[in-house]
Order: C-alpha cells, then sequence, then structure tokens
C-alpha cells in the first residue's frame, strides 16, 4: 500500500472517458441541436476545466458558466469556445466579460446598456443572448418586454444578439403544464422577434431533461448539465436517462480502526451504543468534505472490501466512523466508497439524494474544495 497522490485519504475519482460517453449519447440523440456543456459550479463538483475539455472533445460545441469568474478561470485555461454566462453580471465585471470574449446574458435594458458600453470602449462588437422569463421567475425579461429590448440591443453598434433563451422550471415532470405553458409562451416572443426581423442563430431553452424528453424544446442548442454528469434530472425523466453513467466516485481508505465494546457509542453525542462489540473503522472525510451530517439518519451505507457499512456515529468536520461488527478483517489503508461502485454494491448520489430528500445536483457540488479530484 502506498501513500495516495492526493496526499490525504479522500478523493474523488472522475472519469473523463463517461463524461464523454454521457455527452456524446446526448449529441446524438439532440442533434442536429447543439450542445453546450453547463460547467458551472466548478462542473457541478467535477471540475469544470478538464469537464469543459472532455465536453468539448465528445462533441459540444460551447459552455455555459454561472459568473463571470467561471468563464476567465476556463479562458486562462486556455478554452477557446463559446462561453455563455447564464445570467446578467454586476457591472464592475462588465470589462472581464468583454476582456475575456465570454458571452454575455442581457435581460434588461440597463444590463444592456453597461455591456454596450464596455463593448464600445474595447472597440469591439460582443455578441449577447437575450434571456427571456417564460415562467420560471428567477431571471429574465418579460415576454411582453422582449421586443422592445431585442430592439434596444439592437441600437447599439458594439452589440449583437447571438441568442434567445429561455429555463424550464418542472423539465423534470415531463407531464407539467407549466412546459407547455412556458413553451408557447418563448414561441410567441420567437415569432415577434421575426416578424420585426430579429432572428438570432441561437434559441435555446432545454435543460438536461427537456433536452431528453421534448424534440419540441431543442431548437438550435441545448444546455446540457446534470446527464453530462450521468446523474438523474429527476425521477421523473429515468427512462430517457438510462444509458448515462455516473462520472463521480468519492472514495477514501481506512485512517484508523478499533474495538468498541458492546453498549460504548461512536463519536460526538455517543447518539448509538453499540448492541454489540464491533470494529469500528475511522475514514477521513466528513460534512466539509461534502458528507451531509444528516447521512447518519438514513438507511445510506458505505462500501468497504466490497461490504455496505453502517455509519457507526455522527459524522464530524473531517472523519466519519463505520460500524464493521465483528468483520475484523478490516484494517488502516482498506479502500473506502462512499459514492461508486465496490464489489457487486454501487451507491450513487442520487442514493444519497433520495435518502435526504434533496437532489443528486446537491450532493456532487456540495463535494468539497478539499477533495481531491483524480481524472481518469
Ligand atoms: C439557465 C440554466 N440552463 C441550464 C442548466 C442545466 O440544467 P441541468 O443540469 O438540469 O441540465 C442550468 C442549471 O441549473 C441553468 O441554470
Amino acid at each position: 500500500m502506498s501513500i495516495d497522490f492526493s496526499g490525504r485519504w479522500a478523493w474523488a475519482d472522475v472519469h473523463m472517458g463517461l463524461i464523454q460517453h454521457n455527452v456524446a449519447i446526448v449529441a446524438q440523440r439532440v442533434a442536429p441541436a447543439q450542445v453546450w456543456a453547463v460547467v458551472k459550479a466548478n462542473a457541478y463538483g467535477h471540475g469544470a476545466i478538464p469537464v469543459a475539455q472532455a465536453a468539448l472533445a465528445a462533441g459540444a460545441t460551447g459552455l455555459c458558466v454561472a459568473i463571470t469568474d467561471e468563464g476567465v478561470a476556463l479562458r486562462r485555461a486556455g478554452i477557446t469556445a463559446p462561453i455563455l454566462v447564464l445570467s446578467e453580471q454586476p457591472a464592475e465585471m462588465t470589462e472581464f466579460l468583454v476582456g475575456y470574449g465570454l458571452t454575455p446574458t442581457i435581460a434588461s435594458t440597463r444590463g444592456a446598456a453597461v455591456v454596450a458600453r464596455a463593448a464600445e470602449a474595447a472597440d469591439r462588437k460582443v455578441p449577447v443572448h437575450i434571456k427571456i422569463d417564460t415562467g420560471m421567475h428567477r431571471v429574465g425579461v418579460a415576454p411582453s418586454e422582449a421586443l422592445n429590448l431585442a430592439r434596444y440591443i439592437q441600437s447599439f453598434e458594439s452589440l449583437a444578439i447571438e441568442g434567445i433563451y429561455t429555463h424550464f422550471a418542472v423539465a423534470d415532470e415531463p407531464s407539467h403544464p407549466a412546459n407547455e405553458k412556458q413553451l408557447s409562451l418563448f414561441n410567441d416572443v420567437l415569432a415577434q422577434c421575426a416578424a420585426a426581423g430579429i432572428e438570432p442563430p441561437m434559441v435555446h431553452a432545454a435543460n438536461s431533461a427537456a433536452a431528453l424528453v421534448n424534440p419540441d424544446a431543442r431548437f438550435s442548442m441545448v444546455r446540457l448539465g446534470i446527464a453530462m454528469y450521468g446523474l438523474l434530472p429527476g425521477p421523473g425523466v429515468a427512462e430517457q436517462c438510462q444509458g448515462l453513467i455516473p462520472a463521480l466516485s468519492l472514495k477514501g481508505r481506512v485512517s484508523a480502526v478499533r474495538l468498541v465494546e458492546k453498549g460504548e457509542a461512536v463519536s460526538y453525542g455517543l447518539r448509538r451504543p453499540l448492541a454489540t462489540t464491533s470494529l469500528i473503522a475511522t475514514v477521513p472525510i466528513g460534512y466539509a468534505d461534502g458528507v451531509p451530517r444528516s447521512l447518519i439518519d438514513s438507511d445510506i451505507q458505505v462500501l468497504v472490501n466490497g461490504v455496505p457499512r453502517s455509519l457507526a456515529g455522527t459524522i464530524t468536520m473531517d472523519q466519519l466512523m463505520l460500524d464493521c461488527g465483528n468483520d475484523f478483517d478490516v484494517t488502516v489503508g482498506d479502500e473506502v466508497v462512499l459514492i461508486g461502485r465496490q464489489g457487486e454494491h454501487v451507491v450513487t448520489a442520487d442514493n444519497w439524494a433520495d435518502a435526504l430528500g434533496t437532489i443528486g445536483y446537491e450532493i456532487v457540488c456540495g463535494i468539497g474544495e478539499r477533495v481531491f479530484r483524480r481524472y481518469q
């Protein structure tokens, strides 16, 4: 046994071949629509730069991020593909948006004027995408104001309307009537713009769920997030997600073992007195690394030597303890799989999400910065 590359007995394996596999499946399904890979939030915890590179190599033609900094980091890594920033940014960030050749989202006349000024100052014509709020009610211009905004943007020499888009609130519930309503409002906006001679080349609405479920939502491109990572957008689209494979495994090694006597309990709060004398294995990963403290109240187990093991007590900030019962073979250095496969058993981020009443997105995004990502 050797000391791990990460210098720590807890890490995440991110399988680039599986990111590519997932992108390729969706790209084939949605063609001729393009795929733009959503790599915000450090590519949902998977690592923005390697995931962006893998997605582009697998056929994605652009990238989406949430904030300017994320786009700047991709540019500094040498990525030249289009990068759409998915909402208006603080005015102070505009020079970076323009300077690094990121594609701004515009949802207001104020936002348009700010970007136009920065583009003029840089003597650039900047492509922008207009965001329409068709029902998500988070960001975006109201459909009734969309044409006015488009005309306002057109009044600036320094701006070019490259795209127009919206975002679904319940795409993961395909039969929800709000999907049709949003799509219809979006199509109305497109028709109004077209009648006014405004027909941007990029039209988009679909996240993973909509891309997989609804051909009418694909337009010229889809914004592919969660499905690229091999996780489910929601139970309502499980069937359409068949063939996608989770790309991230969360692993560690046993760092200490001890025999704890029947009646004793383990960790803060001494919550669960042991029914029998048991081998307790410590793993150096905790809630600061994204293993939710509330897992103790679920039936989620952790794999060691191919066997599912229960949590023995409260998850601490940096470490957790497993009850290995009378399996006295478990020893320091044994590999631990929290998310992923070991032997016959598989535990997924979606299993954690189901057990905790949340979504896989939150689980993978929550994997902390100090968890070393090993790219394979
Ligand atoms: C505007 C926008 N488009 C696309 C996505 C990707 O969604 P998904 O991960 O469900 O594919 C997101 C993610 O939250 C988003 O905010």
